[in-house]
């Protein structure tokens, strides 16, 4: 049957969306399937009656919170990824991290800009609760700085988290069905792993396998799928994780509809398991519900 894929939307991730669409709308058509594009801000998403699937590959608000995935549920249209309630959730970092510390999951020290937040060391990382992509976000190193970084994160959103700064190696796992992807470790001459050195720098090193012993390896991958879980989240995703200054790994968020251009972490981590993207990308659209 027709396949839409979902990329662009009004998000501040809208041209990362742009890319991740065009990549997954080029792999349904190699897989022959009729695949084609739809961008939400510009069409009627009523138009989607007409499909037998969806491959959501928006990102950010209206396109990985829950918004459009009502529509889908609405218009009784199966659609790739977490439902309704789990996209919103994990589009939602506050909110994540308290279910997480809640139920006993490490995530780091943290407060919301407006809290009391003089009770949290520096270095400090500001970022907006539902952004994508490292938009709006900045690290801190004093009190010099940190108004004008929550002034600037709440350009992008009223609610603003302050997150303590975690000094160790960052991580990030996929998670594709009941399938967890090997971790890949990030390293970036950057302060952190920002927009720049998510999708504009050859200097970013990605490691897959990511060099960690095995044990840790798979105490990462539990992790992982356990916080996915316990969010509700659904197909497939990615968990990104920073170890502590003690190597104790620390989870920061889950992504309900992770990137997918060619710059982007689960197509890296597939590949290491053989999966190419086309393969990916159909794995994907099998697990579509609603
Ligand atoms: N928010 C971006 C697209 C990601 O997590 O890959
Ligand atoms: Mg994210």
């Amino acid at each position: 049957g027709r396949v839409a894929v979902l990329a662009g939307g009004h998000s501040a991730e809208r041209p990362v969306s742009l890319k991740s669409g065009a990549a997954v709308l080029n792999a349904l058509q190699e897989l022959g399937l009729d695949a084609h594009g739809f961008d939400p801000a510009e069409q009627d998403v009523q138009g989607l009656a007409q499909f037998d699937r969806v491959f959501i590959a928006l990102h950010g608000r209206g396109g990985e919170d829950g918004v459009i995935q009502g529509v889908l549920e609405y218009l009784k249209v199966p659609y790739t990824g977490s439902g309704v309630m789990a996209s919103a959730l994990a589009m939602d970092k506050v909110r994540t991290k308290l279910l997480w510390r809640a139920l006993g999951l490490p995530t780091p020290e943290f407060a919301v800009a407006g809290e009391d937040i003089g009770r949290l060391p520096f270095p400090l990382m500001v970022k907006p609760a539902r952004e994508g992509s490292s938009i709006g976000m900045c690290k801190v190193d004093d009190a010099a700085g940190l108004a004008a970084a929550i002034e600037a994160a709440q350009s992008f959103d009223t609610d603003v988290l302050v997150e303590t700064w975690m000094s160790g190696a960052e991580f990030t796992v996929g998670i594709l069905g009941d399938q967890v992807l090997p971790s890949i470790r990030l390293e970036t001459p950057n302060s952190f792993y920002d927009y720049d050195a998510k999708y504009r720098l050859e200097t970013t090193r990605y490691h897959c396998p990511s060099g960690l012993p095995a044990q840790q390896e798979q105490a990462l991958q539990a992790l992982a799928l356990r916080a996915f879980q316990v969010v509700g989240c659904q197909g497939w995703g990615r968990v990104d994780v920073m170890q502590d200054a003690d190597g104790n790994f620390q989870l920061l968020e889950v992504n309900t509809a992770p990137g997918m251009t060619d710059h982007s972490l689960v197509p890296m981590a597939a590949k290491a398991v053989g999966l190419g993207f086309a393969e990916l990308v159909g794995e994907i659209l099998l697990t579509a519900s609603c």
